[in-house]
């Protein structure tokens, strides 16, 4: 029974939270390819063109991710129940590798002060005088380790998704889908 003081939660995502998630899924998509290509095909065609692309289209995921996390908490009551625990554990996973995923690879970058320019906008300015070594080493010892940790979470996010399409109470992708 629906209370007057809380009523029912949408079936759906709202159309903000929508875009951000399939837009941010298509970033995801590009970003792990140029780490696969980067790690499995060093130095061919593929990686040299696409690791051009990974720090600028690191650092828009990650100012993608922190507007959607502004957008979630803002929205939190308007968005459709977890679905399980479970469901609510993986999903505050991923926030989290998504946060520090980009924000280890951009707190490395900066503790090199080595200048960033990302689609020709600078971004960090070279800083030779004032390198910080303990940034360098966070990032070099974490930011791959947790990238493909992330990649490994999406991958089960997916299966899981289509797995739970087998029955309708636990069908989610309609929730997520326009
Ligand atoms: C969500 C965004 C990101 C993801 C998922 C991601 C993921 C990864 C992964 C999986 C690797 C390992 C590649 C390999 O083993 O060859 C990697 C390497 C690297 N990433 Fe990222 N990355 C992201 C954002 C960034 C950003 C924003 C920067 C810097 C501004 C960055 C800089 C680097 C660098 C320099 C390497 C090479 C590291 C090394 O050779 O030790 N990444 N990234
Ligand atoms: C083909 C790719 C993908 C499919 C089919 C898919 C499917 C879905 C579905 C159906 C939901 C709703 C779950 C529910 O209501 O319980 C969802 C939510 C979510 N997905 Fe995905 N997803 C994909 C890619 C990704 C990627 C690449 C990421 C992040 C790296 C991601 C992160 C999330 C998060 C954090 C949620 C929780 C809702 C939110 O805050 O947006 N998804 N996804």
């Amino acid at each position: 029974m629906t209370s007057l003081t809380q009523p029912q939660r949408p079936q759906r995502y709202d159309s903000l939270s929508r875009a951000l998630h399939w837009l941010m899924a298509l970033g995801f998509a590009w970003i792990f390819s140029s780490a696969l290509a980067h790690k499995f095909f060093n130095e061919s065609a593929v990686d040299n063109f696409l690791w051009t692309t990974h720090k600028p289209v690191g650092l828009l995921l990650f100012i993608a991710v922190l507007l959607r996390v502004i957008w979630a908490l803002l929205s939190r009551n308007r968005r459709p129940a977890p679905l399980s625990l479970g469901a609510s554990l993986g999903h505050l996973a991923l926030y989290l590798l998504m946060l520090a995923v980009p924000g280890l690879g951009l707190l490395r970058q900066y503790g090199s002060g080595r200048a960033f320019e990302a689609f020709g906008v600078q971004v960090m300015a070279a800083t030779p005088q004032a390198s910080h070594k303990w940034m360098v080493d966070l990032g070099g010892n974490f930011h791959s380790l947790l990238g493909w940790t992330l990649l490994v979470l999406v991958v089960g996010h997916i299966v899981l998704t289509l797995w739970h399409r087998r029955t309708p109470a636990t069908d989610a992708l309609p929730r997520m889908l326009g």
